[in-house]
C-alpha cells in the first residue's frame, strides 16, 4: 500500500530538516496539469521534468501528468502503455468513444511518470460549442485568430470532461495546473463544480511579461497600471482574463518566487498562498571532483568547435580564452541581452588595454532560420581536414620510425617526410585562408536586418575581427547533441563554460542560472530574478560562491551595464586557480536548489489545497504557514568578511599567477565552510495536514 512519508530530511546536514505528518494516499489522486508535458518550450519544461522524481517517489501510481498529444514528442519521449487505474481507463474510453484521441503512457524520464495526452486536433470540431460553454459560464470570448489560446481551451475542455468521468468513481483528487495555458481546465472544473482541490501555478503573468518587453519601467509602476487596458491594448485580454479567472478560481494560488508574488498581486489581484521556488534533480558524484573533470572534457569539445569557426583567424591562445554564454527563449530586453551586449563592447575595450584574455560568448536563442549556413559548416570541414592530414601524415611517420628502429637505426629526420607529405600538409593550410571574418551567426537568419541581436552587433561593432578581445557566436537554436555543426547536449554545453551571463529583467524565476550552479558554473543573474533574489535572501555572499547578481532594480540601465562588465572583467582576470576554487564552491550550492528540499513548497500547497477543498476531511492548522526565511548559507570561510574585499573577484588566494596548481584542497575548505556554520536557522514548519 502507498504511504506517503513527508520526512524531508537535510540533504548535506547544512539545511534544514522538516517533518509533517504521514497522509495515506490511496484514497487520494494527484493530476498535474501543463501545456509543456512531453512538450519542451522553456523553463516549465525544467519543472515539470526534473520534478518528476519525487512527485513519483511520493505518489507512485497514484500521480499523473497531463497535457497535449504531439504526435512526434509521444514518439520519441513516451513508451505506451495501460493505465493501471481502472478509473482512469474509463475516464479516457468515455472521451475516446465521442471521438477525441487521448494517449496514455510512462513519460521516459527520470522517475517515469504516468501521462495522459490530449490529441487537441481530435477535438478541434467541438471548439465553437466549449468557446460558447465559456462565454455562458465566465463572459470569456476567445477570438477565432488566436490559435494558442483555442488550443488551450480545447485542452481545458477536454481535462474537465476528463475529470467529471473521474469523479463518478469518487476519488480525492488535486489538480494542479500551471500557467495560463493550462487555465481553462481549471476554470471548468471549478464551475462545473466538480469535487477536487485545485493548485495554480503562475511561472510569470502575462501582462508582466508583454509590459516589460515594452519597455515599462515595470517595478517602480507596479500598482499603477490599468490592467484591464494595458491587457486591451496588447490584444491579450482574452488571454489575461483566462489567467485571471484560473488564478481566482483555485484553492490555492502559487508562484515561483517572492519577485512574482508580489508582481501577481498587483497584476492578477491575488496574493499567492505559497512560493514554490524551482528545483532541480541535483545529481551528486561519489567524486568530489568529477565535475571539475566533466568541465574539462566538454570544455575540451567547444575548443574543437572554435578551432573550426575561427579558421584562419585562430591567433588568440585558446588556453588563456574563456567561454561566456546567455541562453533561453529569445525574449532579447526580458532576458537581457540588450545589456549583455553593451557591456561586452565594453569588456572588450578593457581586455584591449588591459589584458591577454579572449573571451568567447555564445548566444544561445532560438529564432527564425533557414538552416546553418555554409560558412559555419565550411569552418568544422576545414577543421576535420586538418585533423585528417595530420593524422595520416603521423601515421606514414609512425611506420617509418618503427621500420627504421627495427633494423637498428634512428632514421634522418630530414628525410622522413616526403615531397607528398609536405604537399598535403601545404594545402591543407592554404585550405585555411579565409577572406571573411568568421561569422557572427552560425545560422541563415530569416530575419537577418532587423534581428534584435545582430542589429546591435553591428552598432557595436563585434564583428569577429582579429584585434577583438570580445568574440560573439550566435548559435539561434537550443543544442543538440545529433547538431552536425556543435553536437552537444546543453547540459555539456554548460559544463565546459566558464560563465553563464542572464542579466534578464524580467525573470519570474530563470533555471539558466540555476543549471550553472548545480553543474559548477559561475553566473550572472540579477535581483528582478526569482533565482538572483532566492540566492541574495538564502546566501551570506553570493559572489563569493560564484553568483554574481546585477542590481537592475535600483539602478539605472548604465549603472547596471557597468556592473556587469566589471564583473566579467573581473573574472576575466582571476587565475585558472581561482577559477578551480571558485567552481568548488559554485557547486557546494547544489543542496539548496535540490528538488529533494524545495518539493516541500508543492506538498505545503497541496495540503493547504486539500484542507480547504475538503475541510471535512483533511485539516490544517492554518496559522502556521511554511516560511522560506529563516536560512542563510554563511559566507566561505576562506574569503574576509568584509563585503567590499569580496564583493565580485571571489577566491581570494595571494598566489594569482599561480595557475597551473590545481591541487587545492577543497575538502578541506568544504569542512571549515561547515564548521563554520553557525546553525540554527529555524524554519518554520508547516503544520501537518491531518487526515479524519
Ligand atoms: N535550454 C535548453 N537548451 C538550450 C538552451 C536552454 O534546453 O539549448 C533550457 C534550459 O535548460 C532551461 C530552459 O531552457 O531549463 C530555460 O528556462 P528559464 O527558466 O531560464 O527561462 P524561460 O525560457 O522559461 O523563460
Ligand atoms: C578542471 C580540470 C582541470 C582544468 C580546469 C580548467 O578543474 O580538473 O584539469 O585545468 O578544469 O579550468 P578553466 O577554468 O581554465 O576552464
Ligand atoms: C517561465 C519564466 C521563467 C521560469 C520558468 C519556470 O517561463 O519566464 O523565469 O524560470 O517559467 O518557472
Amino acid at each position: 500500500p502507498l504511504s506517503r512519508s513527508l520526512s524531508m530530511t537535510s540533504l548535506s546536514g547544512v539545511l534544514p530538516a522538516w517533518e509533517e505528518d504521514e497522509l495515506p494516499v490511496e484514497d487520494l489522486l494527484l493530476f498535474e496539469v501543463a501545456w509543456e508535458v512531453t512538450n519542451k518550450v522553456g523553463g516549465i519544461y525544467t519543472v515539470i521534468q526534473t520534478k518528476a522524481k519525487i512527485t513519483v517517489d511520493e505518489w507512485g501510481e497514484n500521480y499523473y501528468m497531463m497535457g497535449p498529444y504531439f504526435e512526434q514528442n509521444f514518439k520519441t519521449q513516451v513508451e505506451g502503455c495501460e493505465p493501471p487505474n481502472p478509473a482512469i481507463r474509463k475516464a479516457m474510453d468515455a472521451l475516446i468513444h465521442n471521438g477525441c484521441q487521448v494517449h496514455f503512457g510512462r513519460w521516459l524520464i527520470e522517475g517515469s511518470p504516468y501521462v495522459i495526452l490530449f490529441d487537441i486536433g481530435s477535438a478541434a470540431w467541438n471548439l465553437d460549442r466549449w468557446k460558447g460553454d465559456l462565454w455562458q459560464t465566465c463572459s470569456i470570448g476567445l477570438p477565432y485568430h488566436d490559435r494558442e489560446a483555442n488550443d488551450s481551451l480545447i485542452l481545458g475542455s477536454l481535462i474537465a470532461w476528463f475529470f467529471k468521468e473521474v469523479s463518478w468513481y469518487k476519488p480525492n483528487v488535486i489538480g494542479h495546473f500551471h500557467e495560463w495555458q493550462a487555465g481553462a481546465g481549471l476554470i471548468l472544473s471549478r464551475s462545473r463544480k466538480i469535487p477536487m482541490a485545485t493548485v495554480f501555478t503562475t511561472h510569470a503573468t502575462l501582462l508582466g511579461r508583454y509590459l516589460c518587453a515594452g519597455n515599462a519601467d515595470f517595478y517602480n509602476n507596479l500598482d499603477k497600471f490599468n490592467i484591464d487596458k494595458e491587457a486591451g491594448e496588447r490584444q491579450i485580454y482574452h488571454r489575461y482574463c483566462l489567467e485571471r479567472a484560473a488564478v481566482h478560481c483555485a484553492h490555492v494560488f502559487t508562484t515561483v518566487s517572492q519577485i512574482t508574488a508580489v508582481e501577481a498581486n498587483h497584476m492578477l489581484h491575488r496574493k499567492p498562498d505559497v512560493v514554490t521556488p524551482n528545483g532541480l534533480n541535483v545529481k551528486k558524484f561519489s567524486a568530489m571532483h568529477e565535475f571539475q573533470n566533466l568541465h574539462s572534457t566538454s570544455k575540451i569539445r567547444i575548443q574543437e568547435f572554435v578551432r573550426g569557426h575561427f579558421y584562419g583567424h585562430l591567433d588568440f591562445n585558446l588556453e588563456k580564452t574563456l567561454f561566456f554564454f546567455i541562453a533561453g527563449r529569445y525574449e532579447f530586453s526580458n532576458k537581457g541581452a540588450d545589456i549583455f551586449l553593451e557591456s561586452l563592447s565594453r569588456l572588450n575595450y578593457l581586455l584591449r588595454v588591459r589584458n591577454d584574455v579572449t573571451v568567447v560568448v555564445f548566444f544561445i536563442m532560438p529564432a527564425k532560420t533557414n538552416n546553418f549556413n555554409v560558412e559555419s559548416l565550411k569552418g568544422q570541414a576545414v577543421r576535420k581536414q586538418l585533423w585528417d592530414t595530420a593524422h595520416t601524415v603521423k601515421e606514414k611517420f609512425g611506420k617509418k620510425l618503427y621500420d627504421a628502429l627495427l633494423t637498428g637505426t634512428i632514421p634522418d629526420m630530414n628525410s622522413i617526410l616526403d615531397r607528398d607529405d609536405f604537399t598535403i600538409m601545404k594545402r591543407a593550410i592554404y585550405a585555411t585562408q579565409r577572406h571573411s571574418l568568421p561569422p557572427v551567426t552560425t545560422h541563415n537568419m530569416l530575419d537577418d536586418s532587423t534581428d534584435p541581436i545582430l542589429s546591435n552587433v553591428r552598432r557595436i561593432g563585434l564583428f569577429n575581427s582579429r584585434n577583438d578581445r570580445v568574440k560573439i557566436i550566435f548559435h539561434p537554436e537550443f543544442l543538440s547533441s545529433t547538431s552536425p555543426l556543435l553536437p552537444m547536449d546543453y547540459e555539456d554545453f554548460v559544463r565546459g563554460c566558464n560563465l553563464g551571463v542572464f542579466p534578464s529583467y524580467y525573470e519570474p524565476w530563470g533555471y539558466t542560472p540555476g543549471e550553472c550552479t548545480v553543474m559548477g558554473i559561475p553566473s550572472v543573474t540579477t535581483n528582478l530574478s526569482g533565482f538572483g533574489c532566492f540566492m541574495e535572501e538564502h546566501v551570506s555572499d553570493p559572489a563569493a560562491y560564484g553568483i554574481y547578481i546585477v542590481d537592475r532594480r535600483f539602478r539605472s540601465p548604465e549603472e547596471s551595464c557597468n556592473q556587469l562588465t566589471q564583473f566579467m572583467f573581473s573574472f576575466c582576470q582571476q587565475s585558472r586557480r581561482q577559477r578551480i576554487i571558485q567552481r568548488n564552491r559554485t557547486e557546494r550550492l547544489s543542496d539548496l536548489l535540490d528538488w529533494r528540499y524545495l518539493g516541500r513548497f508543492y506538498i505545503h500547497a497541496r495540503h493547504l489545497a486539500l484542507s480547504r477543498a475538503f475541510p471535512e476531511k483533511f485539516k490544517m492548522d492554518p496559522m502556521a504557514p511554511l516560511k522560506t526565511e529563516g536560512f542563510r548559507y554563511p559566507r566561505p570561510y576562506s574569503v574576509p568578511p568584509s563585503p567590499s574585499a569580496s564583493l565580485h573577484s571571489t577566491p581570494h588566494h595571494s598566489d594569482v599567477e599561480d595557475d597551473d596548481d590545481e591541487s587545492y584542497d577543497e575538502d578541506e575548505e568544504a569542512e571549515r565552510d561547515r564548521l563554520n556554520i553557525k546553525a540554527p536557522f529555524h524554519t518554520s514548519l508547516p503544520t501537518a495536514v491531518t487526515c479524519c
